[in-house]
């Protein structure tokens, strides 16, 4: 069996290193099951900075990828088209036989869409979550990418019930967990305390780690800057920890904002954002995979987004949703404050053993 695994951007990393180690293992083991799986490893380039890109396949042990389509930043039409292009040439001359895409960045369902109109198997990791929320790229991403899929491995429950909604097969739903779990679970021994740690004297549990990168968000100068005033009000002179996305960059140019406690840094390496957030009295963030960590760390985590596509960090995990309104953020803080945030648990089958479960199926699949 041929498989690709597709990888484009910051969050697929996380999510491809535990399959491709456990993809290692397996065929460092067993002599039937050796070369039973060919995989081959493609980098779509959608992120291709070191600290977006490089800085993950360094740390998470990641091999090179066998394949770098290169197509850099563009608008969603740009990168989809580029991306399209430049795979469908690739499998044409050296096709295979499963494409394996996670999450749901433009790589996910570009790659998906290639592979589905040239007959191959598409697999989806993390497959079946909505936010029902269609402003977003990535709900358009995971509606197109899940109604091509053959296989959809799922991390809960909620996934499974919207792909059976959906009228897919119950034999083509595996529900085997978070690989991204699987990774946190991997790695926690070895987060490294960054330099900035040193530098902005953070205490245990003394501070808060911050990202913002959804268009919602952050392509509005005036919002962000009033949700911004509104947490730094908020933090109550706690230092917070702002690892900057480069879209969000660029926007925080034009506006200037400053705050003595807000510390503005460039995007971290895995290891040492996880230890930030691991030590920190709490996590405000609009990503959806941060609070997949933040709930498995049982650290207490405000999204500010109107919906998740992951709402068992909510119903079982420490995250809450906070919004979109600067207006709404102070009654959280109040809560976070006095002490009164749920301690949360972890859902089923985040027991960092997803990626086992997957290549099990894989190797059944043949
Ligand atoms: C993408 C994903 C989003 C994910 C996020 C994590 C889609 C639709 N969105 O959004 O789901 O949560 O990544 O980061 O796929 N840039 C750099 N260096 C890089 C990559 C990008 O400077 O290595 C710049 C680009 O030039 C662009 C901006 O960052 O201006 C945004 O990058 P883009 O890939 O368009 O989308 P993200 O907002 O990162």
């Amino acid at each position: 069996m041929k498989l690709d695994i597709i990888a484009g951007a910051r969050p697929n990393f996380m999510k491809i290193a535990p399959i491709i180690d456990e993809l290692e293992r397996v065929s460092s083991l067993s002599e039937d099951r050796r070369n039973k799986i060919q995989y081959r490893l493609i980098h779509t380039g959608q992120h291709y900075d070191k600290k977006m890109s490089g800085s993950f396949f360094d740390q998470l042990g990641i091999p090179e990828p066998d394949v770098n389509l290169e197509v850099g930043s563009g608008t969603q039409a740009e990168q989809t088209a580029r991306i399209m292009e430049r795979y469908e040439q690739l499998l044409l001359k050296e096709p295979t036989d499963w494409v394996l895409v996670v999450g749901d960045v433009t790589s996910t369902m570009a790659c998906s869409i290639v592979a589905k109109k040239l007959g191959m198997g598409v697999i989806h990791v993390e497959g079946g979550i909505r936010s029902n929320d269609i402003t977003m790229p990535e709900e358009i991403n995971r509606m197109v990418t899940d109604a091509i899929t053959d296989i959809f491995y799922t991390t809960s429950e909620i996934a499974n019930k919207n792909l059976q909604k959906l009228g897919h097969d119950e034999s083509k739903i595996r529900y085997v967990g978070n690989t991204m779990i699987d990774t946190l679970l991997k790695n926690m021994s070895r987060f490294i305390k960054p330099t900035i740690w040193d530098d902005h004297q953070l205490k245990e549990k003394g501070y808060f780690v911050m990202t913002l990168h959804r268009p919602a968000n952050v392509d509005e100068e005036v919002k962000l800057k009033s949700l911004i005033d509104e947490i730094v009000k908020g933090t109550r002179g706690m230092p917070i920890i702002f690892p900057v996305h480069p879209r969000t960059a660029k926007i925080l140019k034009i506006i200037g904002i400053e705050a003595e406690n807000l510390h503005m840094v460039e995007p971290l390496g895995y290891l040492e954002f996880n230890y930030l957030v691991q030590h920190a009295f709490a996590v405000i963030t609009d990503s959806g995979g941060i609070t997949e960590e933040t709930t498995v760390l049982k650290v207490p985590c405000m999204t500010l987004r109107d919906n998740t596509e992951r709402p068992e960090t909510i119903t079982i995990g420490t995250n809450e949703l906070v919004g979109t309104n600067p207006k709404n953020v102070a009654p959280f803080m109040e809560k976070l404050h006095q002490g009164k945030w749920k301690t949360g648990d972890i859902p089923y089958l985040w027991d960092g053993k997803t990626a086992e479960r997957i290549v099990n199926d894989l190797l059944n699949l043949i």
